[in-house]
């Protein structure tokens, strides 16, 4: 049942503290600066050249995530559209890792995105919620992210346990493959240990419900974001758009001077994802939308609080690193969805026209 919410979709988003422990569970050493994850021998991935993630929708977001922070390692990395995937597969080989990210592991796309990787001859690794799907059965290895059943059509804590479970698996194959652990590994284990808790912080500041009750039913909402924050703003428009129908999209901050700033108007309010070390550029950007009378909303750390404070709403999240700021960032940005679908009157559970597992292409 629904335990006294609503809606699934509220349970499952208030369920993250523990959906994330479950997930971490066992997996991080912290104190030693190690990831532990048997289901991988030493050396395991000491052999990879790239690492290609294919995903659809939510989990393509995930894989997208991963990607930037593997490629921050040095190590090529890039997610595709697994639809796109199959229909246009990259050159891959032995020395390619095809990481498969799909909460059901049912999806049609990503099957067979799959297959097409195994015939090139690439190994295969399935990072999935489902023991026992379909994608276990097609991929060389797993990975589980016990986030425990979602029920919501809208995906929210399977996203944060994929992204938890790919940045283990990231510091993993970067282990393996350069010899030793990333030179940030240790303050990164030590904030995904912190996770738990600082989602808890998130879910009691009131702040996203207050956003939505402010900006809800305008024209249009955009979402900007650099590197790893890009992908949360991707995943901060899909919710929005699945469960409000509102028009939502998501830019690069660098892409938006390239077109989507003509769409800015004083109806369309536009949300920030500062969540990098250095954010200096996607504030400029947020002052030049603001100039255009577009309400301005970031989300971000204490670090860069002040320097938003110009901001017509700032929506906090705890300090932490930003590979884990961006899993915050993203709980902040499903409670405003969450919110605004509500006064809207949506059936937020089971939107319009969507299922929960697509198994037709
Ligand atoms: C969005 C959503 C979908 C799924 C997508 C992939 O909230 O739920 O975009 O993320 O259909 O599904 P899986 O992860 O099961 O492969």
């Amino acid at each position: 049942g629904k335990s006294g919410y609503p809606h699934y979709m509220l349970k499952e988003i208030n369920e993250q503290p523990e959906s994330l422990r479950q997930t971490l569970h066992g997996r991080v050493d912290a104190l030693a600066g190690k990831v532990d994850l048997p289901e991988f021998p030493p050396g395991t991935f000491e052999d990879v050249e790239q690492v290609q993630f294919v995903a659809m929708g939510t989990s393509h977001h995930a894989g997208m995530y991963a990607a930037s922070m593997l490629t921050a390692h040095g190590i090529p990395a890039h997610a595709y559209m697994a639809g796109e995937y199959a229909d246009c597969p990259p050159p891959a080989d032995g020395r390619t890792l095809v990481v498969a990210v799909t909460q059901s592991g049912e999806t049609a796309d990503t099957l067979n995105a799959v297959r097409r990787a195994r015939s090139a001859g690439a190994r295969t690794l399935a990072v999935t919620n489902v023991v026992g799907s379909s994608v276990t059965r097609e991929c060389d290895d797993e990975l589980f992210i016990r986030a425990g059943p979602e029920i919501g059509v809208a995906a929210t804590k399977t996203f944060t346990s994929q992204v938890a479970a790919l940045t283990l698996l990231g510091e993993r194959i970067a282990g393996d493959v350069t010899g030793v652990a990333s030179a940030g590994a240790r303050d990164l284990l030590a904030a995904l240990s912190e996770l738990p808790g600082d989602v808890q912080q998130v879910l009691d500041d009131g702040t996203a419900r207050e956003v939505a009750e402010a900006l809800y039913g305008c024209d249009a909402y955009f979402f900007i974001g650099r590197g790893p924050a890009y992908a949360v703003a991707l995943e901060g428009a899909l919710k929005m758009k699945e469960i409000s129908y509102e028009h939502a999209e998501g830019f690069a901050a660098s892409e938006l001077k390239h077109g989507p700033l003509a769409l800015v108007t004083p109806e369309t309010p536009l949300f920030g994802v500062l969540t990098g070390k250095d954010e200096t550029k996607t504030l400029n950007n947020l002052k030049e939308v603001q100039a255009r009378g577009a309400p301005v909303i970031v989300v971000t750390t204490p670090r860069h609080a002040s320097a938003a404070s110009f901001a017509d709403y700032v929506i906090e999240i705890p300090e932490t690193e930003p590979e884990a700021a961006g899993i915050l960032a993203n709980v902040q940005l499903q409670l405003v969805s969450y919110y605004a679908a509500d006064l809207l009157g949506r059936p937020i559970d089971k939107p319009r026209n969507l299922a929960k597992s697509v198994t037709v292409e």
